[in-house]
């Protein structure tokens, strides 16, 4: 087998490892446990650099944790931990003149195993529920309160007067999601590692496919043919559940990023906004910002906002101006009659004809730069 010079073994002192470009491979090597080991650099699952992955002694030897999502390789065998299948390539070390060396093939090939995702199938290859005559409105409430102890919801009342509305008006089939009931993951930022590391299906989903966002994905991306979402105003913005359901979001976007894959296709959305005191227009601003960045389209007059100004510190009184407000009453039906009329007429919109403006990698300042621990 030919072998070829990589570094100097002062190099790669104990308890170090270190990526090495051979050929048009990169390669992660490993010092620890008094021996010098080598594994092809690129994780199976998504590519991550194993190379700048953590070390640890566990199982049955040392294994290195990929830093993208945590898969688990022995960096001596390139074998999965106990009970998994997967195997990366290991190339053979020789150590010579106080240089290291490495066979220039892997003498073991890396094979990934088949993992069953069947449970997140529908994800996976996106099988769009919705058909030209569809009405499908889905509600999504971001208010959070305690249910043990229930309290009123001026958004979330808002949003179920819609939802009837549209199911005895239109005949709509509406579907409510409350957000503190679905349990869910805060994004944990694998696009700042790197963009092919903030996947689709998102890697928390596909790592806990009982995550609360796998159900809103289904509904939102494949289910609805309209979006209401609900929230309060607080302190000027939308609630924090909101914010922790749009970075879970990312990886919709992502796919435009990426891949140029728009996967919100001829979709309205609308958006109701109460609060106390104001700031209605920020949040609605801030949040067609980022569901036109989904792919989303609007109507016309695509927000009602409530609110009562700056001294109103009476929220008890909040209540009961909006239970009787004639305002409310009428423009819940306005808002839902505009996403109607509006799908309607983009039902059968050419969304493959519709590019999404959005930078795509190749657009970056810096994509002709090598990043040379990465593998693509
Ligand atoms: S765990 Fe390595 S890329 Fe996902």
């Amino acid at each position: 087998m030919n072998f070829a010079k990589v570094c100097r073994l002062s190099e790669l002192p104990p308890n170090s490892r270190k990526i090495i470009q051979l050929g048009v491979h990169k390669v992660a090597l490993f010092h620890y446990g008094g021996e010098i080991t080598a594994l092809g650099n690129a994780c199976l699952h998504k590519a991550g650099p194993l190379g700048l992955g953590e070390v640890a002694e566990k199982y049955d030897g040392y294994y290195v944790t990929c830093p993208w999502h945590g898969w688990e390789y022995n960096i001596k065998t390139g074998s999965a931990p106990p009970g998994f299948h997967d195997q990366q390539s290991v190339y053979e070390v020789m150590i010579k003149d106080e240089d290291i060396y490495i066979s220039a093939q892997p003498a073991t090939k890396a094979h990934r195993a088949l993992h069953d995702l069947s449970i997140i199938e529908d994800l996976i290859k996106l099988k769009y529920e919705t058909t030209p005559v569809s009405k499908n409105i889905l509600g999504i409430s971001a208010t959070n309160m305690n249910d043990d102890l229930p309290r009123y919801s001026t958004s979330e009342s808002a949003l179920q007067m819609a939802l009837s509305y549209a199911e005895e008006k239109h005949g709509a089939s509406v579907k409510m999601i409350k957000l503190r009931e679905h349990g869910f993951r805060a994004c944990e930022g694998y696009y700042s590692q790197h963009m092919n590391a903030c996947t689709w299906p998102c890697s928390i989903t596909e790592m806990q496919p009982d995550d609360g966002m796998t159900q809103l994905y289904r509904d939102m991306i494949l289910w609805a043919d309209i979006v209401l979402l609900a929230t309060p105003i607080r302190w000027g913005n939308a609630s924090s559940l909101y914010f922790k359901m749009a970075e879970r979001l990312n990886c919709v976007q992502n796919q435009i990023t990426i891949k140029d894959r728009v996967l919100i296709k001829n979709k309205v959305a609308s958006f109701i906004i109460t609060g106390g005191q104001d700031n209605i227009q920020q949040v609605a601003g801030q949040m067609m910002c980022f569901f036109t960045d989904l792919g989303f389209t609007f109507p016309p007059f695509s927000f009602l906002g409530w609110s009562r100004g700056w001294t109103a510190e009476d929220m008890d009184k909040n209540v009961l101006q909006f239970k009787k407000s004639e305002y409310i009453q009428r423009t819940i039906k306005e808002i839902v009659d505009n996403c109607l009329e509006t799908m309607r007429q983009i039902k059968n919109m050419h969304s493959e004809k519709i590019k999404a403006p959005n930078p795509h990698r190749q657009d970056s300042f810096s994509a002709d730069i090598v990043n040379p621990d990465m593998n693509m």
